[in-house]
């Protein structure tokens, strides 16, 4: 077994495995370390992929509940197998991580199982199922141990009665009660999946909005919508004690305005309140290598710590929690020790969430335009007036599209709607080569599609939709 690596990645998540497939591309002789027993991280594991799994599913027999029959497709009664849809799920998960396993043996990338941890310089140490260490030279050291769930002060999560997102993907039947504490992406992607399937969700959310960051106009489009659909909200509300008492939860909370108390009881309670840096347990400290007090680890420009051979990369360092900006810095670090630029444009990450419809942001929000005093115009244009949508009958939602007030250019597209988290990837590449809302406006999009509202909206920028 070789001892000895050019560079070694500790965690195989988005940003590790990565790291590690582009290392290897680039001729470096790489290990990966993973402790969880399976390649892929959270996202793979217990996060996107599982998520995505279920939405899609529970999406589809809610349709087929619900909406088939008033659109001509007549069915008798639709049933819900939920243990088979957990085996879909779990089945989708073992092929997307057995697929990286194979892409590591392709690569020629040692898989070291185990927990590692960095004791010298060039030195990392893997303890493995059996407690058995082994320690392995690396030139370069790449941190990408992800993040982990966090919870509110007093609130133990069980995963039985009070759950993360791993539990809440996994529950054995549906629960008839279920509260959320969190209004962000996973709080409001877990409750459509439960909601959808038969519980009544109630969501409470400290905030007086949910999705806090994204657009206002987007954030109040969706929580209309989301009540729609029957998910309850209690916004502006503090959860105060979450207590469980016979297999159920008593979950009190306070309305930060008027200082009223409620108290709900429930079967499962649901806590996505945010994820933490997972920068512990390696040594970090003892090595010098700075945290700041969120736990992540500092890096500069270039993904180094201040170690100069170890880098970090991923959900343990600053910016947003998504797999997507994971991988980019893993593919970005290892063409950095490979003496290439690796660089990420920061202003152009996409953030989707996965719901019915579905919200996709990229760039600048208006609030933050305003704050920082740069002027800017707005085009929007409503599905309700695309044809394609109104034919499949997705009228919900627009799209939203800022542009520097006197260049034109590009700043931020926000959108709610469905299809749009496929869709945001035409502005990410129109925003990447610095494009202005008339450039879209020119380009000719297919019809019938949804894509012609990310036209509409560009022209709608200079008062000139056609179909609105
Ligand atoms: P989040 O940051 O999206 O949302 C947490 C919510 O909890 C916020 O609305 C916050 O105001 C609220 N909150 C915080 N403290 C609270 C309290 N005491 N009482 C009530 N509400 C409280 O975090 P979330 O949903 O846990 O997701 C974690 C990370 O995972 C995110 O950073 C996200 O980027 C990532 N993720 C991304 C997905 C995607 O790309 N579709 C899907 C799921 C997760």
């Amino acid at each position: 077994m070789d001892k000895s690596f050019d560079v070694i990645v500790i965690g195989g998540g988005p940003a590790g495995y990565v790291c590690a497939i582009r290392s290897a591309q680039l001729g470096f002789k790489t290990a990966c370390i993973e402790s969880r027993g399976s390649l892929g991280g959270t996202c793979l594991n217990v996060g996107c992929i599982p998520s995505k799994s279920l939405l899609n599913l529970s999406e589809n027999y809610y349709k087929a509940k619900k909406e088939f029959n008033s659109l001509g497709i007549e069915t008798n009664s639709i049933k819900l197998n939920l243990s088979k849809m957990m085996a879909n799920k779990n089945k989708s998960v073992l092929t997307l991580t057995k697929g990286v396993e194979y892409l590591f043996k392709k690569n020629n990338i040692s898989y070291l199982k185990g927990k590692g941890s960095i004791s010298s310089k060039n030195t990392v140490t893997v303890i493995d199922e059996s407690k058995k260490k082994s320690n392995y030279q690396a030139k370069n050291i790449v941190i990408s141990t992800g993040s982990v769930s966090t919870t509110l002060p007093g609130i133990k999560i069980d995963e039985k009665t009070i759950v993360s997102s791993t539990g809440a993907l996994s529950f054995e039947k549906v629960p008839k009660e279920l509260i959320i504490i969190g209004g962000g992406y996973i709080g409001l992607e877990m409750g459509s999946v439960w909601k959808r399937l038969g519980s009544n969700v109630t969501v409470i959310e400290y905030l007086d909005h949910i999705i806090p960051g994204m657009d206002k106009d987007i954030s109040n489009e969706f929580l209309k919508i989301l009540k729609k659909q029957g998910i309850n909200f209690k916004l502006n509300s503090k959860v105060t004690a979450v207590n469980v008492v016979k297999g159920r939860a008593i979950v009190d909370f306070t309305n930060n305005e008027n200082s009223k108390r409620e108290r709900i009881e429930t079967d499962k309670v649901l806590v996505a309140v945010g994820r933490k840096a997972n920068s512990q347990d390696l040594n970090l400290l003892k090595m010098g290598i700075k945290i700041d007090d969120q736990g992540r680890v500092h890096v500069d420009e270039k993904f180094r710590t201040s170690v100069k051979n170890i880098y970090a990369i991923g959900d343990v360092i600053k910016g947003p929690m998504l797999a997507h900006k994971a991988e980019d810095e893993g593919i970005a670090v290892a063409e950095i020790i490979a003496g290439q630029s690796g660089i990420i444009n920061y202003d152009v990450i996409p953030a989707v969430i996965y719901t019915s419809p579905e919200v996709a942001a990229i760039g600048k929000t208006e609030e933050q335009l305003k704050e920082q005093k740069i002027k800017y115009k707005i085009g929007k244009f409503p599905f309700l007036a695309n044809s394609r949508a109104k034919v499949n009958n997705e009228t919900e939602g627009f799209v939203k599209i800022i542009a520097e007030e006197k260049s034109d250019k590009i700043l931020g597209v926000h959108m709610i709607g469905s299809h749009v988290g496929t869709m945001i990837a035409e502005i990410a590449i129109a925003m990447e080569f610095g494009a202005s809302s008339e450039d879209i406006a020119r380009t000719c999009h297919a019809h019938p599609t949804h894509t012609e509202a990310i036209k509409e909206a560009a022209l709608a920028v200079d008062k000139r939709p056609i179909h609105f």
